[in-house]
This record gives structure tokens, C-alpha cells and sequence, in this order.
């Protein structure tokens, strides 16, 4: 199965800002976001981004897999799409792929994405670059230890100052 990564960032390569407040990002990003979740009806995500976006801005409400990973598996789902898991990315690539999965998009945070790019597990990434630059903020990567190669495969312009670089990984 095919795994993206499709993820907001200032000019700069940051995710977020010092004041944690997601008013930077464009309706662009938040339509694409939507688009390829509902295409590939798997989402992934980690417990610190569902809890800025459920329920009301989770991709998926009715059909599909939205995976959320956390420690707290007991925690109780915004909706019946939701599975809360503490599983490694290769167990979630398998429970994905065992439901008929062939494509799923992680949409953040850093240590989710992380986490996914240090087991081998993303193939594509889909960078929105916003038209900010942050003086501090949260960085893409976190504790990842390998290099990547990436092969540009094509350059969007999605507004007057919004870019998309979607890049495939190139050394999985
Ligand atoms: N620019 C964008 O496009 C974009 C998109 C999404 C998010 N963001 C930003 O990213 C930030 C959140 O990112 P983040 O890196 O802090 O957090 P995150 O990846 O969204 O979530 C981290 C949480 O996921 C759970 N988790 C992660 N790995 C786990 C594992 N192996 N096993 C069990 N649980 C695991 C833990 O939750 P528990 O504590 O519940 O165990 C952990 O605290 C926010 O500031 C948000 O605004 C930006």
C-alpha cells in the first residue's frame, strides 16, 4: 500500500507557530487535505492533531479509516470511523492494507510523520508551503534518523501565494 504525507508548512519548513494558532494556513490546503482523504478513505494521524481537529474537522465522518495514535486506547471516538491504536507503523500499515486499503495519507503531527519516515513507511509528500515565515515554531522531523532523497514529481501553484511540492521518496 502507498503512504503520503500531506502537510502545511511556512516558508521556512515549520508546522507550526510559536502561538500554536492554525490562522496561516490556507482554504487551499484545508480543500486538498480533504480531497485526498476522502480519496483514499485512510487517514492517519497522531492524538495531539485529532484533538485540534475532531470532531468537527475530521476528513472522514461516516466511511473509511481514520487511525489516531495513542497511549490512551480507551479514549472514546468522535465518530465511527475513528480507531484509537498504540501499534507501530508497520501493524498500522498491515491493519490498513488487511481492511482493503491500498492508499492512506498521514495529515500530522511531527511525531507521527516521524515515526512513519524512520520505519521506511512513506512513500510520497505532499508539501503545502504557505507564505509565512515563523520565527520558532514545531519543525517537520522529529528524532528522525535517516536522510531522505526525494524526486520532485510535480510543482502546484494552489493560490497567489500557496505552493504545492509533491515529492516520492526515493531510498524507502
Ligand atoms: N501544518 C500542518 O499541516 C499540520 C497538520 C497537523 C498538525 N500540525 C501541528 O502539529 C502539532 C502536533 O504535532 P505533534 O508532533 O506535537 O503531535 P502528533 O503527531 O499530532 O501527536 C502526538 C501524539 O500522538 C500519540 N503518539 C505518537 N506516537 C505514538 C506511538 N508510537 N504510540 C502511541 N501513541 C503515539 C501520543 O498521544 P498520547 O499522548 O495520547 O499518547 C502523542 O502525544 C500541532 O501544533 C499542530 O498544529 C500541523
Amino acid at each position: 500500500m502507498k503512504i503520503s504525507v500531506y502537510i502545511a508548512t511556512s516558508a521556512n519548513g515549520l508546522i507550526s507557530n510559536s502561538r500554536n494558532v492554525p490562522d496561516w494556513l490556507s482554504p487551499e490546503y484545508g480543500q486538498g487535505m480533504y480531497t485526498m482523504s476522502q480519496k483514499f478513505k485512510a487517514v492517519i494521524m497522531g492524538k495531539t492533531t485529532y484533538n485540534i481537529i475532531a470532531p468537527d474537522h475530521l476528513p472522514l465522518k461516516n466511511e473509511g479509516t481514520t487511525v489516531v495514535l495513542t497511549t490512551n486506547e480507551s479514549a472514546k471516538p468522535d465518530n465511527p470511523t475513528v480507531k484509537f491504536t498504540k501499534e507501530s507503523p508497520v501493524k498500522i500499515k498491515q491493519m490498513l492494507e488487511s481492511e482493503g486499503h491500498t492508499e492512506a495519507v498521514i495529515i500530522g503531527g511531527a511525531t507521527t510523520i516521524s515515526q512513519f519516515i524512520n520505519a521506511g513507511l512513506v512513500d510520497e509528500i505532499y508539501f503545502i508551503i504557505e507564505p509565512v515565515l515563523f520565527d520558532s515554531g514545531l519543525p517537520l522531523l522529529k528524532n528522525v534518523t535517516r536522510e531522505l532523497k526525494l524526486n520532485l514529481l510535480q510543482v502546484s501553484k494552489l493560490n497567489e501565494g500557496t505552493v504545492q511540492l509533491h515529492y516520492q521518496v526515493e531510498n524507502n
